[in-house]
């Protein structure tokens, strides 16, 4: 049987916030290697400041070289965390200026922790028309998907939600764990993802959080979130969510 998916990860080494240097990234594949990850779709920021695709390109043929060199069994495709308040961001869909999640109509979008974005709505019907779909990074994370219903009403327009692992653990904070377990709990979840950044300590809390993960919704839901749905993501798949339909509004 494969192993996990992680559709949001920052192993690339030198081109944003994460793995820094190619030392990093290998210890970063290795810990997820030993949680059970075989694929990861490295996702750097697609944002200014960071490296270009072309770099990222060269980058992960480095890492693919390093990993088979070392022998750690990680299958690596291109991702891109795209951000939804930069520049161009809306009118680049469906050029190569907006990264896809490897293949398919998913598109990983990050918004602002902090600050509010009203229109939220109304970009996710903007990119759906586009034929695009969002699949929201760490929305738990995020003071907008935070509100009262938001999440509930982007997902009923098309978006998709990515779990953050750590949130759910409480690496980020009390706020943003009681938020991962009510989407959790309510079935808003698409996927689950790392969103790993760097190698200190990912072991302990990468294992951390995915049992909790399977604490708090048993091991179908685990193999659904992190391994058989970011499968289908990967691969070019719409992803239906039919569990969502039972939320509609309310307090989430
Ligand atoms: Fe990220």
């Amino acid at each position: 049987m494969s192993g996990y998916v992680d559709l949001h990860c920052h192993l690339l080494p030198g081109v944003d916030d994460g793995a820094r240097t190619p030392a990093d990234a290998l210890e970063m594949a290795r810990a997820l290697v030993d949680l059970g990850v075989s694929t990861v779709a490295v996702s750097p920021h697609a944002r200014a400041g960071c490296a270009p695709v072309e770099v990222c390109v060269e980058r992960l043929a480095a890492l693919r070289g390093s990993l088979a060199e070392a022998g750690v069994p990680l299958t690596l495709e291109l991702g891109a965390e795209n951000a939804l308040v930069e520049d161009g961001f809306l009118e680049g869909l469906g050029t190569p200026a907006a990264r896809p999640v490897h293949r398919g109509p998913h598109l990983l979008v990050e918004l602002p922790y902090s600050a509010p974005v009203p229109a939220l709505p109304t970009l996710v019907f903007q990119m759906m028309r586009k034929g695009v779909v969002p699949l929201l990074a760490h929305p738990e994370r995020c003071l907008e998907l935070q509100r009262p219903g938001r999440a509930a009403e982007v997902v009923a327009l098309g978006a998709r939600l990515q779990l953050d692992l750590g949130a759910l653990s409480g690496r980020y904070g009390p706020v943003a764990r009681r938020t991962a377990r009510t989407l959790l709990d309510a079935g808003l979840y698409a996927v689950a993802a790392t969103d790993l950044h760097a190698p200190a300590g990912a072991r302990r809390w990468l294992e951390r959080a995915l049992a909790e993960l399977r604490a708090c919704a048993g091991d179908a839901a685990v193999e659904r979130l992190f391994r058989d749905v970011p499968a289908r993501v990967l691969a070019g798949e719409t992803v239906e969510m039919p569990e969502a339909g039972r939320v509609d509004g309310g307090t989430l």
